[in-house]
């Protein structure tokens, strides 16, 4: 029986998790504890790297105390330690790398820096157990929107497509800001989608032409087209419902569209989805719905899993640890652009 610790803070959450990693290899969660600094960065419209940093700084310890409550367990029953080292904003990954590294130092326990991405695949692990090889992982956040092929989350993932200008979560945060509503983006205009028409405007779908990138995403191009339609209809009073409920259908629909083509294309059976954007409602909707058809099993972490938390970090590191995978330096540096 060991238990393993995982330290997120790439972007505005600190996490803390700590699971069991049992003999047979199952994982275990005993704590997930997240402090966010999104309220902080609200009035910006976006995280301000600065901010989150000293966030960072002024939460880890009490979250990590809160973490070992929860958990009934003292620093000492740690047996190892996982941290991301990227990728993400440099102040703020330094501030759980260096935390990291004096817990690991301080109890002679191993350290292992890990992949943020590979962390979000992991979280399923903790919702519906080990994941089939290989599976497909669709990551959709304010910061990532990739397709991964997982062969072995604790080491062979390979990227096959992603975003070539802005993440959906961010596509979503700029929206939200067009149409005034608060920060994050993506709850209020899942909200107001739900009361609105999606066949109302007919936004582009980016890169799906046929000599696109098959497996790559682009929003820019929907977010200005979004942004140019409201400016050109704004002395009639903007339709909020049906512009967020078109918005969504487009990214809805490429997402779901271009992950099941890759599942076809390459003969995979488990798509998983995860990121703070995989709470949206329309997506896993027409997630389950394309899934069903294509004989394709869909699995999706709860919202609590999905968005940043250290309780990934956490499996991700068990996965490691199973798989006998050598621990990390000390000197183990940050990566912002793993
Ligand atoms: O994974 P996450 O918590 O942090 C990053 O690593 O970025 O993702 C946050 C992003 C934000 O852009 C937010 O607007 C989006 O996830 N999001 C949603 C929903 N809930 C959060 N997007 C669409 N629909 C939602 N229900
Ligand atoms: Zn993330």
């Amino acid at each position: 029986m060991t238990i393993i610790l995982g330290i997120e803070s790439s972007c505005d959450e600190t996490g803390v998790g700590i699971v069991r990693l049992g003999s047979d290899g199952s994982v275990e969660l005993l704590a997930d504890e997240v402090a966010s600094s999104v309220e902080q960065h609200a009035r910006f419209g976006g995280v301000v790297p600065e901010v989150a940093s000293r966030a960072h700084l002024e939460a880890m310890v009490p979250t990590m105390r809160r973490a070992f409550d929860v958990a009934g367990l003292r620093l000492s029953d740690v047996d190892a330690i996982a941290v991301t080292c990227g990728p993400g904003l440099a102040g703020a990954l330094l501030v759980g790398v260096s935390a990291a590294k004096a817990y690991a130092l301080s109890l002679g326990v191993p350290l292992y820096g890990v992949n943020h991405l590979a962390g979000h695949v992991a979280a399923d692990t903790l919702e519906h157990g080990a994941l089939p090889a290989p599976t497909l992982a669709l990551l959709v956040s304010g910061g990532h929107s990739q397709l991964l092929r997982v062969d072995d989350v604790a080491g062979q993932i390979t990227e096959i497509g992603s975003t070539i200008d802005d993440a959906a979560g961010e596509a979503y945060d700029k929206v939200a800001r067009v149409l005034g509503l608060p920060y994050p983006g993506g709850p209020p205009i899942d909200q107001a989608a739900r009361r609105g028409n999606p066949k109302a405007i007919a936004f582009p779908r980016g890169l799906t032409g046929p000599r696109d990138a098959k497996y790559d995403f682009s929003f820019s191009g929907l977010k200005t087209a979004v942004a140019r339609w409201v400016e050109a209809n704004e002395t009639e009073g903007i339709p909020v419902d049906d512009v967020a409920a078109s918005f969504q259908e487009a990214v809805a629909d490429v997402l779901t569209a271009k992950a099941v083509r890759a599942a076809t294309d390459l003969g995979i059976t488990t798509l998983v989805i995860s990121g703070g954007v995989a709470a949206n409602s329309r997506l896993k909707e027409l997630a389950a719905d394309r899934c069903t058809a294509a004989g394709i099993t869909l699995r999706v972490p709860r919202p609590r899993l999905c968005t940043d938390n250290g309780a990934m970090i956490a499996a991700l590191g068990a996965h490691l640890v199973a798989a006998g995978v050598k621990p990390s330096s000390l000197d183990l540096p940050t990566n912002p652009a793993l």
